[in-house]
């Protein structure tokens, strides 16, 4: 009996110790898309964590130019793409109110956000080269402050989707993508900080922005089409708060040549990837009291297109938006001056 005892409590022992807090990857996922997915860390002062796409689709309402549309109801996952591409999740509470539903979910101690707050994409081209996008959802983007004035407060949107990718060569890492705003940067997966496992890189998500970056710490955020001077706006990031949006992903294999999705586990709802609208609100008028316009730089902005939308079928490590690819083989901090410039052992994409 005393040994019973014993040995239940051992039991239980390892059972707490290595009772995985995983979401099961179906099979099919390649092992190594698990085994060097990019875990996060979420900066300890941004209010607005992961989300879950299900209750983000819960609280908005698909409009075009504000007013409502005819849409299936209830909303799901399972029929998104009934929706044009013209149409704007729009949410039924006023943000400024800052909704609770609009901070997302806090990781638990595991790194795991309840819900699903994010996708894995698996686009094989063949020949062992695969690209794996590690999507991420939140439902709130807070743009930052120019100069740190609460008065140059710019770029706040409902709906964000952020991504990591990570290509592959015969399973092994080469290259990881960390996207930033309308760009990003690449490295060599070598360069990369990694995870305690040595084995998974590290994404920073910027305070508000969720811009993701290879280190920690300040780095100056442009705004597209805005030529602000390095330092005047800035994304913040910080080695506080840690999530493996692996434990609560969905899995996809993406087919280039057809445009087309599937899910691993041939039941995990495949319809609203292909949904082409807006996961936001419109840019609110300047007639509407919440907004503010300067420079042409509006306080709300449009929420953002959905991960088809992220060039799911890329040549290059960076998507081809006219900038020159750098696959950057030393991890500097990011500022205007040091982002122009070219290191020995980096490689160039064009
Ligand atoms: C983080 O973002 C919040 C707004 O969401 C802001 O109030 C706070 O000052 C920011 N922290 C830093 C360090 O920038």
């Amino acid at each position: 009996m005393f040994c019973g005892k014993v040995f239940g409590l051992v039991v239980l022992a390892t059972g707490v110790v290595s009772a995985p807090a995983k979401r099961q990857a179906p099979s099919g996922v390649p092992d190594y898309v698990l085994k060097y997915a990019p875990v996060v860390y979420l900066h300890g002062q941004d209010p607005y964590f992961p989300s879950d796409l299900n209750t983000h689709l819960s609280h908005i309402t698909p409009k075009v130019n504000f007013n409502g549309v005819s849409a299936p109801n209830p909303l799901g996952l399972n029929n998104l793409d009934q929706l044009g591409g013209d149409v704007y999740l729009t949410s039924n509470d006023d943000v400024t109110t800052n909704p609770a539903w609009i901070k997302g979910v806090r990781p638990d101690s595991n790194g795991k956000t309840e819900g699903t707050t994010a996708v894995v994409i698996v686009n094989d081209k063949g020949n062992g080269n695969v690209d794996a996008f590690y999507m991420y959802f939140y439902t709130y983007n807070w743009g930052g402050e120019v100069l740190g004035l609460r008065s140059l407060n710019f770029g706040n949107h409902v709906g964000d989707w952020e991504h990591t990718m990570v290509r592959f060569s015969n399973g092994q890492p080469q290259y990881v993508w960390y996207s930033q705003h309308a760009n990003g940067q690449a490295f060599k997966y070598s360069t990369t900080e990694k995870h305690t496992d040595n084995l998974r890189p590290i994404a920073y998500s910027a305070n508000g922005s969720h811009a993701n970056y290879a280190i920690d710490g300040t780095h100056d955020h442009t705004i597209p089409n805005f030529n602000l001077p390095g330092g005047v706006l800035e994304d913040k990031t910080a080695k506080n708060i840690f999530w493996d949006p692996l434990l609560s992903s969905l899995f996809y294999r993406f087919d280039a040549p057809s445009n087309s999705f599937t899910a691993y586990d041939g039941k995990s709802p495949v319809n609203w990837l292909n949904f082409m609208g807006h996961w936001g609100d419109q840019e609110y008028p300047t007639s509407d009291k919440r907004q503010v316009k300067i420079f042409g730089q509006a306080k709300f902005s449009s929420g953002p297109t959905g991960p088809r939308d992220k060039q799911l079928g890329r040549n290059n490590v960076c998507p081809d938006n006219g900038k020159v690819c750098i696959l950057r083989s030393i991890l500097v901090p990011r500022n205007a001056e040091v982002d122009a410039q070219l290191f020995a052992d980096d490689v160039v994409q064009r």
